[in-house]
Order: structure tokens, then sequence, then C-alpha cells
């Protein structure tokens, strides 16, 4: 959730910039500014709206400077103006600061920095930064922003210059921030995509760090002054994975991305039928799991319950993150407490982990995003390795997850002695080339979309598995198109929301050949005898005359099967936003890693 990218070194900072804002766009896109040292004042730029209107601005013409810090926003307190915007500078202009995340007690701050005379200009939080260091400056920016971050309260990845001085102050609590080490050049930056064209050597910044960057030299202490030693790790995939490749949106290549993306999931993790995952746990304790997510994230963390109870016998509990570290949940030792999460920043699953931490249970944390904060905060962990996901709707690490999970899954029955079903791995071998079978029917899908597109509702119906795809189909529609879905268990749609059905009123319904096939086939009539649309998604070649509509996905095993269920549902969401001229890789109100609460 906003992104930021700092620079200081020789190169031409404006199209840096501009290019490293870009490229973290799809963390918001509210307004847009930077600022420069140009040598006799510090330069600021910003406006609403995407950063395409700054990009536009004839004032970034000529604009020269070596330090330069950029942001892109997704509002929180104040609306998306350009007032709003950030950079936001103290009094006399000399110190600029561009922020991530929440200032909890900038209210009271703010009253008592105005008593000393500070005038504001905003309505942000994060104005509160700059004043507070301007009135602790007495000649070391470090110095001053270590003591303005001990007043505030709340969450912050932050950036810091000031006018006269060659250095770029960067600190972080709860919102990531890493330092980019190049050659005779620094950056800071939110996500390593934004500055991955110039370096690959990275420092991750821990919550209450404090990095002082020159172009030569870094420098890094914790909030109380003590100096850390910092790991430089080096970032393993290139800016080729972050280009859309011919694709006429992110989401669109990352649906297509998925076969290939399920296969660096399997990579290394399956020899001669045994489970390879290097986990630092003993799996054969774990008497209880609890699952923690959010959003699509969540989904799979309901399907993993499904998996898990069915192969391991294990009872599992699925929760909110955001409702778990609030409501002093019940878990004990033995406990496995598992975080879903892509970006592995979300704020609240990383402050669910540390919960359960601190409640002594052991952590497991299924991630995507290599070295992110919730990967380096848990006991083991298991990558997905699907490749950097930058639409804002979550497709490829959705069935990166799933797949993950059943590994895990398997991996408990191995370290148990037991032994693992033969067909369920053959069949796990097979899922990447039936997921690339669903392609061909992407026109098909495409042309359905184009006659649901001007639908005022959706239903989705799924039962056992394939409940949480339903969900994670209404998910994706709405998030994407604006039009309102709702995801229900097939049979509990009697109970309610039956009584939305009337003529038209398209109802889909993802259904598995199994034992409650004539089940569904109930539900399905009672539907259409109510005028409803129904289109099936299902592995079932026998259900052609009771829907309107058919996407057929292969046929896999049960534990696979929402991985193919739900390719349909997202490549189908993504056409009716589409086709409805909205932008699915930068949806309203939404921003891809959501760092605050
Ligand atoms: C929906 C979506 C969100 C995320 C949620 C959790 O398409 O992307 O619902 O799934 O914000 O994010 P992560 O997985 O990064 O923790």
């Amino acid at each position: 959730m906003c992104g930021i990218i700092s620079y200081i070194g020789d190169k031409e900072i404006v199209p840096l910039l501009i290019k490293g804002l870009k490229i973290l766009e799809y963390r918001g896109y509210d307004s847009a500014g930077l600022c420069i040292n140009n040598g006799q004042e510090l330069k600021v730029i910003k406006r609403s709206g995407r950063i395409s209107e700054l990009e536009k601005s004839d004032d970034l013409e000529n604009l020269k400077g070596d330090v330069g810090i950029a942001h892109t926003r997704w509002a929180t307190h104040g609306v998306p103006n350009e007032i709003n915007a950030h950079p936001h500078l103290d009094c006399k202009k000399e110190i600029a600061i561009v922020h991530n995340g929440i200032i909890e007690n900038y209210v009271g701050l703010r009253e008592i920095l105005k008593k000393k005379g500070h005038s504001f200009i905003s309505n942000t939080d994060s104005e509160v930064i700059a004043h507070l260091i301007e009135d602790f400056y007495q000649g070391d920016l470090t110095e001053a922003t270590i003591n303005a971050l001990r007043c505030v309260d709340g969450t912050f990845g932050l950036a810091v210059m000031k006018k006269n001085e060659n250095k770029i102050v960067a600190a972080r609590r709860g919102s990531p921030l890493i330092v980019g080490v190049g050659d005779n050049e620094m950056f800071v930056c939110s996500d390593a995509a934004g500055i991955l064209e110039h370096t690959k050597k990275v420092i991750y910044l821990d919550d209450n760090e404090v990095a002082t960057i020159t172009k030569e030299d870094y420098n890094i202490r914790d909030v109380y002054g003590n100096g850390i030693d910092k790991k430089v790790h080096e970032i393993k995939w290139d800016i080729g994975q972050i280009e859309k490749k011919g694709f006429k949106h992110f989401m669109l290549k990352e649906i297509f991305e998925q076969p290939e993306a399920l296969e660096n999931t399997l990579r290394g993790r399956i020899k001669d039928e045994n489970i390879k995952l290097s986990l630092n746990l003993d799996t054969r304790s774990i008497k209880r799991i609890i699952f923690i997510a959010c959003g699509t994230s969540w989904h799979s963390a309901l399907i993993g319950k499904y998996i898990i109870e069915k192969i391991n016998r294990i009872p599992v509990e699925v929760d909110y993150a955001s409702e778990f570290r609030y409501r002093n949940p019940i878990v004990q030792e033995y406990d496995l407490v598992i975080a879903i999460s892509q970006s592995g920043e979300t704020a609240d699953t990383l402050a669910a982990i540390n919960e359960a931490k601190s409640k002594k249970a052991k952590t497991l944390g299924i991630v995507n995003v290599v070295g992110s904060t919730i990967s380096r905060e848990v006991d083991s962990g298991i990558y997905l390795h699907s490749g950097p996901e930058i639409g804002v709707a979550s497709t490829k690490a959705f069935t990166g997850q799933v797949l993950a999970i059943l590994l895990f899954s398997l991996y408990i029955e191995q370290e148990k002695g037991n032994k693992i079903d033969h067909s369920l791995i053959e069949e796990i071998s097979r899922l990447p080339e039936k997921a690339r079978m669903i392609f061909n029917d992407s026109e098909k899908i495409r042309k359905i979309a184009d006659d649901l597109k001007e639908s005022k509702a959706f239903l989705f119906l799924g039962r056992g598995i394939n409940f949480p795809v339903a969900l994670e189909g209404a998910l994706k529609l709405k998030e994407i198109s604006y039009i309102h879905a709702e995801g229900y268990p097939t049979a509990e749609m009697k109970h309610g929301p039956i009584a939305l059905i009337e003529n038209g009123f398209p109802v889909i319904f993802v259904l598995n050949k199994d034992n409650l096939t004539k089940k569904c086939l109930s539900n399905i009539e009672e539907i259409k005898s109510r005028g409803g649309k129904i289109i099936i998604v299902t592995n079932d070649r026998e259900l052609e005359e009771v829907s309107d509509e058919i996407i057929y996905v292969p046929f896999t095993k049960e534990e696979l099967s929402p991985i193919l269920n739900v390719i349909p549902l997202q490549l189908l969401s993504y056409y009716i936003a589409d086709l409805k001229g909205i932008d699915p890789d930068k949806p309203r109100n939404l921003a891809k890693s959501v760092t605050v609460e």
C-alpha cells in the first residue's frame, strides 16, 4: 500500500524515479509526487491521480539533482488530491518526507506542533513527521528522524531528505522498505521490483530500523541508536518477469502464466514420490492447524482445511487474520499456525503471526514474495515461487497456494511414515498440463463474459472443496468489475439467496463430478425454474442439458480440482472487467499488498 522509491547517485533522476513509481503503481494509484534537491532548493511536484498525470507536468523538464524521493499513494487520511499527495514538507521547506503506513497519534502531535508554531497544509497524518523532524533537527538528519520516530505511534515506511544534506534517511515499522545497494548509487524502495533494473543487491529493513544512505555507503541503526549489521541479499528474479510480455494486462498474463507458475511451485519438491520440503518443523507433533490469511489467501486457507482434514485427519481452523489478532484466540504450543500471503507484507496477517508467536505456537508461512516480512517472521516456510504478481487481483498466487498446501499435507503424511497416495502424486505432475488445456476455451469464456457483462449481480455456488472456489469467483468479479457478487455453499442457497433469483439472474455453479452432483442438480433445477441463468464450471460431461452455458475443465482429483475450477472464473472476471472498460490491474479503491490495518 503506497509505494516509495528514493535515489541518490549520478543517474538522471527524474526518469529513474518516474519509472520506479510506475513499477510500484500497483501499490496505490490515488496520487503521486516527487521531491528533488536541485542544489538550491527542494523542488516538489505532485499530482492527484495516476503517475501518468505526474509525468505530464512541465515542471519535470530540466529538473536535475542527485538526491530524490518519490511516492505513489493509496489514500488513508485525507482525500486523494494534490495537497494530500506526498512528498510533504516542513515549514521552512527544507525537509521532505514520503510515508507509507498510518501515524495513529497524529492528531495529538499536530496540536502540539501547532502550539509550537508549525503550520500544516494537508489533511494527512504523514505531514506531522516532516514537522516533527524539523522540530528535532539540530544539524543531523538521522538523529532528528530517530527522535521524531520515537514520538509516533503506528506504522511507517519512510524516506526523508533535507536541503544541504546529501543523504536519504529511511525507516521502517510495519511497512516494507528495502535499501538497494548499487555501484556509487543507493536506493530506498518499498519493493525490489522498483529498483531491479539498477541493482539486485538489497537489504531488507526490519521494524524499528533506520538507514542513512549516501551515494557510496549505508549505515543502519535501530531507533535506539544502536548500530546493526545487515546482510545484503541478492534478488534471484529479473526485470523481464515484471513486464506484460504482449498481454493487454498483467492480470491476463498472470492467469495465463499459471501452468508455469505451478511447475515452479512443484520444482524440486517431488522426487521419486517423496515430498521434499526443507522445513524447520516437527510435523509429527502437530495436534491442530490454524490458518490465518486475508482475501484470496483466506480462500486458499479454506481449501486447505478440506485438504488437511481429509488427508491428515488433523483438525483445522481458518481465521481472518484481522479477526484473529484482536480476539485473544485460544492457541496452544502444539498448534501450528500457518500464515498464507502472496505479498508476505499484509499487516493483519503479520500481526496475527506475532499473536500466535506470543502464545508459543509454531508458525509456518506460505508466501510468494521471497524475503518479505512474513517469510522472515515465521519459524519455517514454503515459498510459492509463482513469480511476481503485479495485477491487484490475485490469480497465480491463489493456485500456487492451494498446491503448496497440498504438498505440505502430503509431507505431513510422509513424515508420519504413512504411505502417500501414488495416484495423487501422478495427478499433481499432470496438473500444469491440465491447467494449460483450459485456455483452449478462453474465447468461449470471453463470449460468455460479453453476454453477462451488464448483469447487476451474480451468485457463485459450490459445495465442499468448491465452496471456497465460489467465494473466490465472487471476490474476483466484484473487485475488478464492480458488479456485486456473492459466493455461497450450493445447498445453502435455499436459505435466503434464492430470493434474488429472477429472469436472467446469473448463477455460476462450480461443480465436480462426484457423489454430490445429483444434489447439486436439484439446486440447479430450483434456480432454473425461477428464471435464473445457469452457468456451470465442471469436469462432468453430462450437464450440458441443464446449463445455459457450460465451461469444461479437465477431470482431476478432488484435492486439485479448485486449482483448475478457479481458472475459468478468473478469466470470466477479467473479460467482464475489460469489456466494461475497467482496468483490471488497477481497480478503484484497491491496492496490492495491504500494509495498513
Ligand atoms: C484479491 C486479493 C486480496 C489479497 C489480500 C491478501 O484478489 O488480492 O484479497 O488476497 O489482500 O493479500 P496477501 O495474500 O498478499 O496477504
